[in-house]
């Protein structure tokens, strides 16, 4: 049986419907717009695709937002001078610094200079240290989108089987944590795990987050599974695609979320999210 596609547009529009009105209900009540402040250093296309949507996603929820561009050879004291500048604006309640940065930045001082309380991203070490037990301020934005989405789709979490390809900072760790603070039995997988496809295979959750196409085939999928596709790739044809070989994948799965159309979209949402959060914390 084909497995139910998530269809991440729809919950999102839903989600940022309920976002705008609360946004307005905070700039009416307290004359606050919520205000996000990208930083770009450089020129990787899909980066530039990224901060796009992130500001067009500002501008429809009615929020104040800058793109501050920067070529690629800007030394890292004149990012954190720039940080340091938005750390004092009164208009921005959150920063965020597109990752990767070039070679010539570290990338962990440019997080830690980003004050935690407008760290959308959920990146600097406080607020992930806030997340790991479970008080946190800010949900990062990719693992978040993923919880909302099950959440939605009424697909419980709790001691079922879930099973994350990918240990990355982003996505991979907080994922994994966001699941065991949901009461999944959690396993991560990484380029060192042996047998992945008996691992995978357990999975009745099993979300990916490797960076290659066609990496999730069928035979690692168990019949019924839900199948959470958070890669973003360009395939031979140079389409947009995630990690999983959706077509054979969905004859195995129960659901299953499609790229492009699935969590992207949701990682933006709850952006916005936590940048209202961080505008409503300045009115309290
Ligand atoms: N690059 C890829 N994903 C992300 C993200 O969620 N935040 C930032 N800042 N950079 C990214």
């Amino acid at each position: 049986m084909a497995a139910k596609i998530i269809d991440g547009k729809k919950i999102s529009a839903a989600v940022r419907e309920e976002i705008k009105a609360r946004a307005a209900a905070l700039t009416e009540r307290t004359g606050i717009v919520p205000g996000l402040a990208v930083i770009i250093v450089g020129e990787n296309p899909a980066s530039q695709v990224y901060v796009r949507n992130k500001k067009k996603a500002c501008e429809d929820a009615g929020f104040y937002s800058v793109v501050i561009e920067l070529p690629g050879d800007t030394e890292q004291k004149t990012l954190l001078a720039k940080i340091a500048e938005l750390k004092e604006d009164p208009r921005i309640h959150g920063i965020l610094v597109q990752l990767p940065l070039p070679e010539q930045i570290d990338e962990q001082a440019v997080i830690a200079a980003i004050p935690p309380e407008k760290d959308v991203d959920a990146f600097h070490p406080e607020n992930v240290g806030h997340i790991l037990i479970g008080d946190h301020r800010f949900l990062p934005c990719t693992p978040a989108g993923v919880m909302k989405m099950l959440e939605i789709e009424g697909i419980p979490v709790a001691g079922r089987e879930c099973v994350v390809i990918g240990r990355s900072n982003i996505v991979g760790k907080p994922m994994a944590v966001l699941l065991l603070q949901a009461n999944g039995t959690v396993t991560v997988c990484h380029s060192r795990t042996k047998n992945l496809p008996e691992v995978t295979r357990r999975a009745d959750i099993l979300v990916s987050a490797v960076g290659k196409a066609g990496f999730v085939t069928a035979d690692m999928v168990k019949e019924g599974a839900v199948v959470i596709d958070v890669g973003m790739n360009r395939n031979a044809e140079g389409k947009l695609c995630g990690d999983v070989d959706f077509a054979a994948v969905s004859e195995v799965a129960s659901a299953i979320t499609p790229v492009p159309g699935g969590v992207g979209v949701m990682t933006i949402t709850m952006l916005l999210e936590n940048t209202l959060r961080a505008a409503e914390a300045k009115a309290l």
